[in-house]
């Protein structure tokens, strides 16, 4: 049989890029959920988004310093490579994200980054601003809050489309929400003596630094946001 027979699994995903992952998730899932019910809950959509920005800001920095699969050069393709890999008749094992996940996590990563940041400048003209709204002009907070409004669609769609992907995947037999969880895949699943991606206690206090210098200002953003609000009302 075709595998290193010496252990049974492979560490690929890093613990800090499975919790960025479900964090995120749960942050962009309850962004959405509390303004769809709003009322006082819109007093958590901002704090759930400016954290959706702040984990996407640290996926950014992960993607260049993070351990083998999470890195950008590690899974970034060309059109060009992803076509090449879409035409083969038996797709090779990737370790991480294969080439057309790949364009659908940056994609991910992109609609969402647009919505968070332009949610930054928002305003309902009534209740609720974002905490940089009070910095800008009437044209630039109203084409934020239009592009916050529109990129809602993109946002959802895409979403779906993952979740349909994943869930294509698990009938065709690949499952890889496990992965997502315990970071592992299963040897004999993975290309000959595929390495396991780095994931020690260095690694994983460099990833605490850095959430905690972003979540620093994220706080400092909530915070802004709060006492805009207060002097509004
Ligand atoms: C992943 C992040 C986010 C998601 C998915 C999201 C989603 C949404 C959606 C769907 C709406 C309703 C738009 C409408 O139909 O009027 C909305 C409104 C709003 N969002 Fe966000 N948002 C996010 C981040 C943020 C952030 C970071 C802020 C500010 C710090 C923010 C501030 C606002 C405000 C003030 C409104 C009210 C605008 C209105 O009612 O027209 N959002 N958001
Ligand atoms: C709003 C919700 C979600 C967003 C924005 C989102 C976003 C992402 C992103 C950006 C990645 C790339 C991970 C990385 O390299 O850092 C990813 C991967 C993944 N997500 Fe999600 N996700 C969401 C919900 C979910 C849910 C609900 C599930 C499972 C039920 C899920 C399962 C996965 C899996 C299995 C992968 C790894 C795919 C692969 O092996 O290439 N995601 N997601």
């Amino acid at each position: 049989m075709k595998h290193n027979p010496s252990k049974a699994d492979v560490r690929i995903w890093d613990l800090p890029t499975r919790l960025f992952h479900w964090l995120f998730a749960a942050s962009v899932i309850g962004a959405v959920v509390t303004v769809k019910v709003g009322g006082s809950w819109m007093d958590w959509h901002l704090p759930l988004g400016i954290a959706a920005l702040v984990l996407l800001t640290f996926r950014l920095i992960w993607g260049f310093t993070g351990s083998r699969y999470a890195r950008f050069a590690n899974f970034v393709r060309s059109p060009r490579q992803t076509l090449a890999y879409l035409r083969q008749a038996h797709q090779t094992d990737t370790p991480g994200h294969n080439p057309l996940g790949a364009w659908s996590v940056l994609a991910l990563l992109l609609v969402v980054g647009i919505q968070a940041f332009t949610g930054l400048f928002t305003t309902d003209e009534i209740l609720t601003q974002g905490p940089l709204n009070q910095f800008v002009s009437g044209d630039v907070s109203s084409v934020m809050s239009s592009i916050h409004k529109f990129n809602e669609k993109p946002l959802f769609i895409l979403v779906g489309l993952h979740l349909v992907a994943i869930i294509v995947y698990a009938i065709k037999g690949k499952r890889l929400v496990p992965p997502m969880i315990t970071g592992n895949k299963p040897t004999d699943s993975l290309p000959v003596n595929t390495p396991d991606a780095r994931d020690d206690v260095g690694l994983r206090a460099w990833a605490l630094v850095l959430i905690v210098i972003l979540g620093s200002i994220g706080w400092w953003l909530v915070e802004l946001g709060n006492s805009a609000g207060m002097s509004f009302n």
